[in-house]
Order: C-alpha cells, then sequence, then structure tokens
C-alpha cells in the first residue's frame, strides 16, 4: 500500500496529471544542492529530516494543515484559514451544495507547480517565469521592499493579473475563492520558506554534514531538544515576517495637473529621468524605451549562477541545478516603459511606491526621499513629477499633444 501511494506521488509530481492524489510536496532540491556549494558540505541530510518536520507541521497537497499550535502569537494563527487551505487544496471536485474544491490545482498549478516552486509544466516557456513562492519574495506589493504582501495586495494581484506576463486575471472567481487562493499563497510561501531556512539552519547551528548529528540537535517536533527550538524558531521568524506587512504610507500630495502646469511638471520628471540621482535611463534606456544594454538577472537565478561565482550561461556549470528542477537563468529586461503596460498597477500612489521601494528579487533599486533636494534623493515633488513623467511616456498621444515642446529641450 505504502508503495503504491509513493508510485502515485512520483507520477502526480511529474506532472502526468493534477487531478489524481499527489502524497507529497517534492523537496527543495535545488535549494539544497545551493547550500552544499556555499557551505561545502553535503546537505541531503538537512533536507530529508527538514522535508520530514514539514510535513509533520505542514500536512500533505491533498491534506494541508496550518501549524497553529506551533505559533507564540494569534495574530500567525490568523494568517491562515484552515478551512479555506482544504478547499483550495487536492484535486478538483465540486461539492453538493456548489463550492468549488481544487482551486489551486484546478487554476494555479500548471505554471506554480504542486510546491508553488514556479516550475510547473507550462513554466518552462513562459518569461519571466511564474512565481518560485518559496523564497517568500513577491515584486507587486503596497510594503517595504524587503517586505511581504499585504492580503490586499495579493487579492488584487489574484483579480488583475500581471499584464505583459502569463499571470493571468482571475476576474471570474467568486470572492470567497480568491480568498482561499490567497491563503494557500500564504500557505505555499510560509512553508517553502521554512523549508529553506530550516535547511540552511541544520547546516549552519546544528551541525548537520554528511549525517545527522546527535539526538540533541536533530530536527524532530519532540519538545526539549535543540533540534525543536530550532524548528520552533524558524517557523515563528516566517510568520512574523507575515504578520509585519502594512502598506508604506504615501503622502497625499499628489494633485492632477492640466494643461502647462502638467507639461511642466512632466518636463522636471523627465529630467530626474536621465539624471544623475535616479539614473533610471541607465536601465531604461532614453525617455524609457528599454534600448540601453544591461545584463543582469534576477534573485531567483541569482541564487544557483552568479552568487556562486557561477556564469548563468554556462550550460554545464547550470546542469545539475536545472537537472535539479532549476529553470534556465534568463536575463531580467528593465522594462520598454513607453509600451504602456505597468505590471503591478499605473496608479500614481503605486507608481510612487515603485520608486521609492524598487522591485523587490529584481535589479531595479529604490530611490531615497530626501526632505530638500540634496543631490542623494528625491523630494515628495520630484517623485510626484517622475510619476507624471512616466504615465505621460506610457502615452504618446498626450505627450506629444500637449508636452512635446518642453520634452523636446532635454533631449
Ligand atoms: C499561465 C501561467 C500562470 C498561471 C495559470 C498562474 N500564474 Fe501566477 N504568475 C505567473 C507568472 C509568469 C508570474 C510572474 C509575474 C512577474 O514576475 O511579474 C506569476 C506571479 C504570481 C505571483 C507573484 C506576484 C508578485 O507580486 O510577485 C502570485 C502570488 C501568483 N502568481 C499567484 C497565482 C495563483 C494563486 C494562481 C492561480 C489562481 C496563478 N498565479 C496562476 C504565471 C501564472
Ligand atoms: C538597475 C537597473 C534599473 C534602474 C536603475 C531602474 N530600473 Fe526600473 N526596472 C528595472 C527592471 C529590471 C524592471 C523589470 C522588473 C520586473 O518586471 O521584474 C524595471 C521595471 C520598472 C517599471 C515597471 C513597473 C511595473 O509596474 O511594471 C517602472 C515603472 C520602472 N522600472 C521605473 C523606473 C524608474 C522611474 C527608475 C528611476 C528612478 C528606474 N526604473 C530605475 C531596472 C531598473
Amino acid at each position: 500500500m505504502r508503495q503504491l501511494s509513493i508510485i502515485i506521488a512520483i507520477l502526480a509530481l511529474s506532472g502526468i496529471g493534477c487531478d489524481i492524489a499527489v502524497e507529497q510536496f517534492p523537496a527543495n532540491e535545488v535549494f539544497s544542492l545551493t547550500l552544499a556549494r556555499t557551505r561545502s558540505v553535503p546537505a541531503d541530510a538537512a533536507k530529508n529530516d527538514t522535508n520530514e518536520v514539514a510535513v509533520s507541521l505542514f500536512g500533505t497537497p491533498d491534506e494541508p494543515q496550518w501549524p497553529s499550535s506551533w505559533f507564540d502569537d494569534d495574530t500567525f494563527v490568523g494568517l491562515v484559514d484552515a478551512e479555506n487551505l482544504v478547499r483550495a487544496a487536492g484535486p478538483v471536485s465540486s461539492e453538493e451544495d456548489g463550492t468549488h474544491l481544487g482551486l489551486f490545482r484546478e487554476h494555479c498549478v500548471t505554471c506554480h507547480g504542486v510546491a508553488g516552486d514556479g516550475a510547473g509544466p507550462a513554466s518552462a516557456t513562459q518569461n519571466p517565469y511564474p512565481r518560485d513562492f518559496r523564497h517568500g519574495v513577491f515584486k507587486w506589493k503596497s510594503t517595504e521592499r524587503g517586505e511581504k504582501p499585504t492580503r490586499d495586495d495579493l487579492r488584487s494581484l489574484l483579480k488583475h493579473g500581471v499584464p505583459g506576463t502569463g499571470m493571468p486575471a482571475f476576474t471570474l472567481l467568486a470572492n470567497e475563492d480568491i480568498e482561499a487562493l490567497v491563503d494557500y499563497v500564504i500557505y505555499l510561501s510560509v512553508r517553502g520558506e521554512f523549508e529553506r531556512r530550516l535547511m540552511a539552519a541544520a547546516v549552519d547551528q546544528l551541525g548537520y554534514e554528511e549525517t545527522a548529528p546527535s539526538d540533541e540537535a536533530k530536527l524532530t517536533l519532540d519538545s526539549g531538544t535543540e533540534g525543536q527550538e530550532a524548528v520552533h524558531d524558524v517557523l515563528n521568524r516566517v510568520a512574523r515576517d507575515w504578520g509585519q506587512a502594512q502598506p508604506i504610507d504615501v503622502p497625499s500630495t499628489y494633485r492632477d495637473l492640466q494643461g502647462e502646469s502638467l507639461s511642466e511638471s512632466i518636463s522636471r520628471g523627465d529630467k530626474i529621468f536621465h539624471g544623475p540621482i535616479a539614473n533610471c535611463v541607465g536601465c531604461h534606456g532614453p525617455n524609457g524605451n528599454g534600448q540601453a544594454v544591461t545584463l543582469d538577472y534576477d534573485d531567483w537565478a541569482k541564487e544557483y549562477s552568479t552568487r556562486l561565482g557561477l556564469d548563468p550561461k554556462d550550460r554545464d556549470a547550470m546542469r545539475p541545478f536545472r537537472k535539479a528542477g532549476a529553470p534556465r537563468p534568463r536575463p531580467v529586461q528593465p522594462r520598454n516603459l513607453q509600451l504602456g503596460v505597468f505590471r503591478g498597477g499605473s496608479e500614481p500612489e503605486t507608481l510612487y511606491r515603485r520608486i521609492t521601494q524598487g522591485i523587490a528579487g529584481t535589479p531595479m533599486p529604490a530611490v531615497a526621499v530626501v526632505e530638500e533636494p540634496n543631490g542623494l534623493g528625491l523630494t515628495d515633488d520630484q517623485i510626484w513629477d517622475l510619476v507624471r513623467y512616466l504615465r505621460a511616456a506610457a502615452v504618446p498621444e498626450p505627450r506629444s499633444a500637449d508636452g512635446e515642446d518642453e520634452l523636446g529641450e532635454g533631449e
């Protein structure tokens, strides 16, 4: 019986079918390989014990659980609704009252994979790749660069999708289905980040090498040991990060301008875009046309390439990681801003946050906000000028209709 279920799990994980039972989340092989390279010790024992602990705490793709009793703080317990988890997980089906089950496998798994590793069967041809949630890093959000997204961010992401990428807008899903999927994304991300951090802690703090350490330091859920403390600490640290997510304040000084005052503002924004403080032109090219030559990668790809001193273009060097399931590293493209497609939204508030936080996981840097122009950052008014410039650059017509003369000077 046990053997049969393992065979089913292997079939399911190899992408053969999405609606049959999936017994296990696949372990994070790429991270364990990366860890072994950076620490110069084998990480298999750490990977296997971490995986065992993760199954006990988080359950399986068909029977997920939220490890409520392990959290120090009630707000961590409330991050995820355990009933929603069950609704979003498992094989696709409907109950008599019409409730949909298996939402993640129905709508998301072909791209994001069973474990949320971004390596679903339809992922390889996409650019950018579907997100690997296990890093816990998200791009299109209202919080500080290094922070998690809020529930609102995830909700709105699912409703609007990410225009210009494979990530669809789920406009037809009922609100309660969206809520269940938000819970499931948070669950997969917490689970995946817990797995990564615990594997690292096992090697760095508990003395995992070729084999597991002594009983006292071995990863376990049995109370009172060093190994159990590590499990508890890592889990609560990941949950705390999610519990702290807050949208950053945006000053309410934005005004819709018209006519000459608008073109003057756009023209100031143009100078800032091409000027030395923001140096947007360095990556986005003149007038944001996307033509600057930059060769850089996102953090997901860098982890198993440049950060290990490996060349992402070197096929031989990448082979072990590719075999372990990593996508082929591809350079990130600074956006052609004239196309008018803002993946994270084009509202002035959103663009203010984008400029002052940059885009997490990508080379796009943050610009410092300063009180007075001092050559080191931009004032709020300057940021609004830049926002008006971006919005105008993205829609060529109004720009040439009422702003060309002023813009022309600087070019
Ligand atoms: C056809 C492929 C595809 C499907 C189906 C899909 N996604 Fe995505 N998803 C993507 C891609 C591609 C990205 C990366 C977008 C980017 O980097 O800007 C992404 C990104 C995301 C992100 C990260 C956004 C951020 O701020 O960084 C989340 C969360 C997400 N998807 C959730 C889901 C959920 C939940 C579903 C199912 C309801 C789903 N996706 C279905 C392709 C897909
Ligand atoms: C080091 C290179 C770099 C610099 C400098 C840079 N960007 Fe970017 N920018 C990027 C990359 C890369 C992306 C694409 C990220 C992605 O979609 O994953 C991007 C995306 C964007 C987007 C698209 C956001 C969206 O919602 O789709 C905007 C707007 C933008 N940058 C504005 C700016 C502005 C304004 C500046 C100057 C303050 C700037 N960038 C400086 C690299 C850079």
